[in-house]
């Protein structure tokens, strides 16, 4: 279902589960998938990887297209101060070798797909108040048949470039703010689709998609690697 050229959003409030679900059940999902390749651009500190770490754009260019070996499955590109100029130059990188496909007049084609993570995606794109960067929309316009995709996620949707919310094939909700519910979820896709979410548990999630008739509810994700948060001290 989750095929190399189908964009995902992931959307939930605070806590809601999403980035223990793209740990444990979506990166394991998806490292089974030949050939393909994730990178994962990683603000919080949040992800461990087998592979070294990527430090540039240019180091993320070189490892994905120039190396001698074949690429790594997962990349984690950590990323501490998360700008769009950042997340704009690495997509950039992730896109294709550098140089290919670069003048307007010549495509570049893959070899192989590409699929970049970003979790908590308005730390990159809320200082263009959700408008659509350049590169951004290369990825999920030209992204499907050059098998570069997206996998977005957000607490909110209003951050969240308008092109990647309209444009993603699936949607996976966790529990979300009433007002995503109303003007997100009920708007796009549909009233049985937001009260299904509206009507979801803590940590079970729904799978809202362009290739399903009815959406799914999922229970949560159990088993190993549900770490302890602080919960915070009551005033
Ligand atoms: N399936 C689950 N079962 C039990 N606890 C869970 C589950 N998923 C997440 N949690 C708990 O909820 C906490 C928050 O989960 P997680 O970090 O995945 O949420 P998030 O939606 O990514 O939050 P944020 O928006 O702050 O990034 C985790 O520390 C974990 O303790
Ligand atoms: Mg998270």
């Amino acid at each position: 279902m989750i095929a190399p050229d189908t964009n995902i959003v992931v959307l939930g409030r605070v806590g809601s589960g999403k980035t223990t679900w793209i740990q444990r059940v979506l990166i394991p999902a998806l490292r089974k998938q030949r050939n393909g390749i994730l990178v994962i651009f990683d603000s919080k500190d949040e992800y461990q990887v087998s592979a070294p770490d990527v430090s540039s754009a240019m180091d993320l260019n070189r490892v994905i297209y120039a190396c001698k070996d074949r690429p790594p499955k997962i990349i984690r590109v950590p990323i501490p101060r998360p700008s769009m100029e950042v997340a704009e130059q690495f997509l950039a990188a992730a896109w294709a070798p550098v140089g290919e496909g670069s003048s307007d007049a010549e495509f570049y084609k893959p070899e192989f797909p590409v699929r970049v993570l970003i979790d908590d995606a308005p730390m990159y794109y809320m200082e263009r108040g959700g408008a659509d960067p350049d590169w951004l929309r290369t990825w999920y316009i030209m992204g499907r048949s050059a098998k570069r995709t997206l996998v977005t996620a957000a607490q909110r949707t209003q951050f969240i470039p308008k092109g990647i919310l309209t444009m993603s094939e699936h949607l996976v909700a966790f529990k979300m703010a009433n007002y995503d519910i109303k003007n997100y979820v009920a708007r796009y896709h549909g009233e049985s689709e937001a009260n299904m979410v509206k009507s979801m548990r803590r940590y079970q999630y729904s799978f809202i998609s362009d290739l399903l008739d009815e959406p799914l509810v999922f229970d949560p994700y159990v088993g190993p690697g549900i770490t302890k948060r602080p919960t915070g001290v009551e005033l």
